[in-house]
């Protein structure tokens, strides 16, 4: 199998965390892609989504699916994203698709996390994808330098800006042994906006998809 098939593989399996009649968390990415072409099948039985960037919105509203600002609703049962790398504590590096932010608030909503993702994401170390993190243009040169401090390379993601009008550091050679305090160490940096690491908040659900099926792991 192909890796996009492998992604479209856990994009459809992951309906079975759909409820029918509810509002469902969307993240980004092409893992995601296919959960969205998945939840067209489906689209009549949803009340609508959440959408985790522009990208992801005009995938959704294409297909006829409500998107509802988060602001309009109280709950959310289901969030269902992909990730850059996911560890054995259901621990990620997700933001790849510049995303990040979006993604991070909609998790923190969800009541459960779906990670879909390919085998090959699967890690057990952290860090050997890129760490993206959003900064606030005019704080680029301070935070980089502060993420040399912490062990890290920087490098700007260059003619990338975010839907929230921020750049991307991309965090090279880390490796991380404790991701819930490196989250936090970045996270408490002026002019963070988020950091790529899903590890306080991680999934509850993997999907990952293998040349023998679809492999469900549970926190
Ligand atoms: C988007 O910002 C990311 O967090 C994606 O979820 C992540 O990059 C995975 O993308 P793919 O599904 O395209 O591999």
């Amino acid at each position: 199998m192909t890796q996009d098939e492998l992604k479209k593989a856990v994009g459809w399996a992951a309906l079975d965390y759909v409820t029918p009649g509810t509002i469902v968390g969307v993240g980004t990415g092409s893992t995601a892609a296919h959960f969205i072409d998945a939840l067209a099948s489906i689209k009549h039985q949803i009340e609508g989504a959440v959408s985790s960037s522009e990208a992801s919105t005009a995938k959704l509203k294409g297909y006829g699916i409500h998107v509802f600002d988060l602001n309009e609703i109280d709950e959310l049962a289901v969030y269902v994203d992909g990730a850059d790398e996911i560890n054995g504590q259901m621990q990620m590096i997700k933001g790849g698709g510049a995303a990040l932010t979006r993604e991070k608030i909609i998790a923190a909503v969800a009541q459960r996390f779906i990670c879909i993702a390919d085998a090959s994401k699967q890690v057990d170390v952290l860090g050997r994808f890129p760490l993206p993190v959003e900064v606030i243009p005019m704080a680029r040169s301070y935070v980089a330098r502060e993420l040399v401090k912490l062990g890290g390379q920087p490098e700007y993601r260059q003619n990338v800006l975010t839907d929230n009008g921020n750049i991307i550091l991309d965090v090279h050679n880390l490796k991380i042994i404790d991701p819930t305090r490196l989250e936090a160490a970045i996270n408490a940096l002026p002019g963070v906006v988020t950091v790529g690491l899903f590890a306080a908040r991680g999934a509850d659900v993997a999907l990952i998809g293998t040349a023998n099926g679809v492999q469900t792991i549970k926190k």
